[in-house]
């Protein structure tokens, strides 16, 4: 039986590719898809996602849009240029979405669906932490039902917006805060394993026979990669969700250590950043796992067969 899986995303290029590969994977069955601001606007996420579902002619799948704003602060610029585009979807041509949400209280709808599900659920967060922060706070009694969580999030070591803070979580760390402490125990995968793994262009040269699904995810990933070129000097990207959405299909694929983490919300130089505290020095508990490595060829390989599933409709 295909395991239960929940995807609270802020789509985005590399979160396009990640639900690509969990709706291309007879592992999991996506049973719902929450929205959440991060990328870009709530608005551009929500719509993003619908297009993407009506894209895959799988707009059978229920989405429901949650917060914009972080969980107790404002909004902050990176100071980069957009790293998905204005749209969250760098501009690719797709039709306005035909479907809407079913709901605009995404931390009900999870809650909802993770109560519902005669198998536990696989709880899986590739943007910032904002609507799973509400749902522990609303809904505490759906935190022992939850099969795993895992989040793409984090860095024990280097960050990418800052020295020390990876995207998802200095864009909310308060949530990022509430969720690690609220007793789901996270799968932290951030950037440790996720820049360990590189991506190149030509891994979506096959799409180039696939219609509609090539000309989209083409053109997303050409974006992608143009933009990481100007900072790495190579034409590659990371698939940080793709690689968290791998675990989350695929337990065990990684590395995992378990660990203690908190999340720094003050520090002038360390805001957003995860610590992770591998000898739990203030007596906490194990409350998360940290992953370290994963097999980047045979990740590729998974990656390659579940979208390959998904175009197979396009090839022309
Ligand atoms: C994370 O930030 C976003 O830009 C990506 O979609 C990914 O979830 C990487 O730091
Ligand atoms: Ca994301």
């Amino acid at each position: 039986m295909p395991i239960p899986l929940i995807i609270d995303t802020d789509p985005g290029l590399d979160d396009a590719i990640a639900i690509a590969l969990a709706l291309g994977s007879p592992e999991v069955e996506v049973i719902g898809i929450s929205t959440v601001g991060g990328n870009t606007n709530l608005e551009n996420t929500t719509r993003n996602a619908l297009r993407l579902l009506e894209l895959l002619d799988r707009a059978d799948v229920p989405v429901a849009s949650g917060h914009d704003e972080p969980y107790a602060r404002a909004k902050q610029e990176t100071g980069n240029p957009p790293v998905h585009g204005l749209d969250g979807f760098a501009s690719v041509d797709l039709p306005e979405p035909k479907t809407s949400v079913v709901s605009t209280d995404s931390p009900a709808f999870m809650a909802d669906l993770i109560r519902n599900s005669a198998q536990p659920v696989t709880l899986v967060a590739i943007g910032p932490l904002t609507n799973i922060a509400h749902m522990v706070d609303r809904f505490p009694e759906v935190v022992p039902m939850v099969g795993r969580f895992i989040i793409m999030g984090g860095a024990a070591k280097t960050g990418n917006v800052t020295p020390v803070a990876e995207f998802n979580v200095w864009h909310d760390p308060e949530a990022a805060k509430v969720v690690f402490a609220s007793g789901l125990k996270t799968v932290m995968v951030g950037l440790d394993v996720t820049h360990s793994v590189k991506t190149y262009e030509t891994e979506f040269e096959w799409m180039a026979n696939h219609g509609k699904f090539g000309e989209v995810f083409q053109q997303m990933m050409k974006y992608y990669t143009d933009f990481y070129s100007q900072f790495y000097g190579e034409r590659m990207t990371h698939q940080h969700d793709a690689l968290a959405m791998a675990e989350a299909i695929w337990p065990g694929i990684m590395m995992l250590e378990e660990t203690t983490i908190d999340v720094e919300t003050r520090g002038e130089l360390t805001d957003g950043m995860t610590v992770v505290d591998d000898r739990d020095r203030k007596g906490r508990g194990r409350n998360s796992w940290v992953a370290w490595t994963i097999d980047g060829d045979d990740f590729h390989v998974r990656l390659r067969n579940a979208l390959g599933a998904l175009a197979e409709p396009f090839r022309s």
